[in-house]
């Protein structure tokens, strides 16, 4: 894939990612207030959540790697410093939301080993809420210094 359909995909996969956190945080708020029992379903849908994340995380890295906005911090080894939008896309954006990716993955991966209920609506509620928002703020939603459109749309 080249560089235009990696960021055609990447901007995508964000309301994918999008339709499953919140259908994760739903899901782990209501069975957490209401005592509910963790199903398999409960474990699909955070599971979509992890899985985008991750599959958007890996695309991130390739578009950080062939990005002429990118590049040339790999070629220097220099993180920019000016710019909204290049100390944006070089540095706050790939680090936050790996950051996030990786919290999201390492929630999931405790939960799956707890037995009770309770626990893992709570610490997935908690969790993933957080992870969700801290995802939201680094999006380049329109209007922002290093804003980008809404909808897919070629380079
Ligand atoms: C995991 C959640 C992530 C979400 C929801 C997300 C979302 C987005 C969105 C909406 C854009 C704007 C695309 C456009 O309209 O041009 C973008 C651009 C970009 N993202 Fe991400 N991203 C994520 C993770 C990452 C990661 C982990 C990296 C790198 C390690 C990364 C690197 C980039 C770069 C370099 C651009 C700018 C591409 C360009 O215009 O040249 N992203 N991202």
């Amino acid at each position: 894939m080249d560089l235009n359909g990696l960021i055609l995909s990447h901007q995508t996969l964000r309301w994918i990612i999008l339709g499953f956190g919140i259908a994760t945080i739903y899901r782990t708020w209501r069975g957490w207030i209401a005592g509910r029992t963790w199903e398999s379903r409960d474990t699909l849908t955070m599971l979509g959540f992890t899985s985008a994340l991750n599959l958007q995380m890996l695309m991130g890295v390739m578009i950080y790697l062939n990005s002429p906005l990118t590049r040339m911090n790999l070629a220097t080894w220099s993180l920019p410093t000016s710019g909204a939008e290049l100390v944006f896309f070089g540095w706050i954006h790939p680090v936050g939301m790996l950051i996030g990716g990786l919290s999201a993955q390492a929630i999931a991966s405790v939960t799956k080993r707890m037995e009770s209920s309770t626990a893992k609506f709570r610490l997935t509620a908690i969790g993933m809420t957080v992870v969700m928002l801290g995802i939201l703020a680094l999006v380049p939603w329109p209007g922002l210094a290093h804003g980008r459109s809404l909808w897919p749309r070629a380079l």
